[in-house]
């Protein structure tokens, strides 16, 4: 554990148990069907890595690039990166995204599907769902850890690019969070 992080909320083993459930039930829910990923990086990128590993299933995988958040605290605002994106029309699409907070992320790439592609459907997949009030009303369809209000990194998850690359997920302290300040 590096000296940063107060306390480790889920170790490589727990979410690597958590994530055969999750992609037992996906890969039911989908049986005969082919499946269009969309993955928001950065955060979600080992996550997603060691989830489509699990799920056996025909499917494609699109990474969309987005980013709303600075430091700790939300901004509101969502930057879309690409000027292209996927072709999504009649397909079934799984968003996946490392952790729901606000939901304004979630919530405007929904939109924006919703309003321009015309997906066949559309579920949302997320490895953590913190316990706040959302600004933006939007849910999760699969879920893999509830978490209370904490900022946490690791896992795919940052402090200002920090952290992603930690095996398990923690608590930042008040160190790591001056540290990498900006
Ligand atoms: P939103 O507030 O639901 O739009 O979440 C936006 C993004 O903020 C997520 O995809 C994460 O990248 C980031 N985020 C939210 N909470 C945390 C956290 O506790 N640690 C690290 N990143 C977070
Ligand atoms: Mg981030």
């Amino acid at each position: 554990m590096v000296s940063d992080i107060a306390k480790v909320l889920y170790q490589e083993s727990t979410i690597l148990s958590r994530l055969d459930e999750m992609a037992r039930q996906i890969t039911g829910d989908y049986k005969g069907k082919e499946l269009t990923v969309i993955a928001i990086l950065n955060g979600s990128f080992i996550f997603m890595a060691d989830l489509l590993r699990r799920i056996p299933l025909p499917l494609q995988v699109d990474g969309w690039s987005v980013s709303s958040y600075h430091g700790t605290n939300t901004t509101g605002r969502i930057n879309f990166r690409q000027t292209q994106l996927a072709d999504v029309k009649g397909r079934h699409v799984l968003l996946l995204d490392d952790i729901l907070d606000s939901g304004l992320t979630i919530h405007s790439i929904k939109e924006r599907l919703e309003k321009e592609a015309g997906a066949a459907s559309l579920r949302v997949c997320v490895l953590l769902r913190k316990n706040v009030e959302r600004v933006r009303h939007v849910d999760a369809d699969y879920v893999g850890f509830d978490i209370p209000n904490e900022f946490v990194v690791g896992y795919g998850l940052d402090y200002n690019e920090r952290y992603r690359n930690l095996p398990y997920i923690g608590v930042l302290n008040e160190e790591g969070i001056r540290r990498y300040a900006r």
